[in-house]
């Protein structure tokens, strides 16, 4: 299955990806992730890229969308996938439809995750990351048993550049205008879920489940 996660930020795209990963074995490929690992490096692209994510903006579509595209085409993920945080704008929807045509594949499924703006803020604010496996935490949510140790590795848990509050807000506006037209993209091909995201991670995980269980059921009548 193709599948894609939408949602604004810290609506849990992250943290559902790891149960799907778990449950279903698709692989993750979430550009967030790609551009960190490329800002860790030190590489070009990765320089160029941090400048607009300290910012809260987008980095522009000809450096993501070349950089998906490169991704898809590698065969740990012809049997499926899961997008995390692409496409962020419809341009970036139509450019991943016309390249995933020439393999002959398309998307089955967009998991749309909502959660309200000021929820995600809390979130957000309080998230902390392991510099060593990317373990997810949350100071109040979901704290780490080991402190400010990662509990699985017990690698130092941080908190991302572009999560404090000013570069939250400005990543829910160029949300609210860029990425939400992504939803009415996908709405009438049919293949949208919506998902209430401000439950608990596990209630939001029973959803998606259904959604895909339903999305197999009518791909296989
Ligand atoms: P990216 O890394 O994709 O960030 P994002 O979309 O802003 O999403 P987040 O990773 O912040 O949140 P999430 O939804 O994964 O939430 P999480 O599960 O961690 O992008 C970063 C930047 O890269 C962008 O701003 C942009 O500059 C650039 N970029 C990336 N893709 C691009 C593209 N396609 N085009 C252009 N630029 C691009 O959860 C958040 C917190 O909440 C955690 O602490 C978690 O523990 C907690 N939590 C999660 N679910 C729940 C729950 N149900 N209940 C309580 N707490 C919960």
């Amino acid at each position: 299955m193709n599948l894609v996660l939408v949602g604004p930020p810290g609506a849990g795209k992250g943290t559902q990806a790891e149960k799907l990963i778990t449950e279903f074995g698709l692989t993750h490929v979430a550009t967030g992730d790609m551009f960190r690992a490329a800002v860790s490096n030190g590489t070009p692209m990765g320089l160029e890229a941090k400048k607009y994510m300290d910012a809260g903006k987008l980095v522009p579509d000809d450096v993501v969308v070349g950089m998906v595209e490169e991704r898809l085409a590698q065969d740990d993920v012809r049997d499926g996938f899961m997008l995390d945080g692409f496409p962020r704008n419809t341009h970036q929807a139509e450019a991943l439809d016309a390249f995933l045509e020439k393999s002959g594949r398309s998307i089955d499924l967009v998991l749309n995750i909502a959660v309200d703006p000021e929820l995600l803020v809390k979130r957000l604010t309080g998230r902390r990351v392991c510099r060593e496996c990317g373990g997810n935490y949350h100071v109040l949510f979901s704290p780490s048993e080991a402190g400010d140790k990662c509990a699985g590795c017990g690698g130092e848990l941080y908190l991302r550049d572009d999560d404090n509050e000013h570069t939250v807000r400005n990543r829910l506006d160029v949300y609210r205008n860029q990425t939400e037209p992504v939803i009415g993209y996908y709405r009438p091909l049919g293949k949208l879920a919506d998902i209430n995201g401000a439950l608990k991670p596990d209630e939001v995980f029973e959803q998606i489940f259904k959604a895909i269980g339903a999305t197999e059921e009518s791909e296989s009548a």
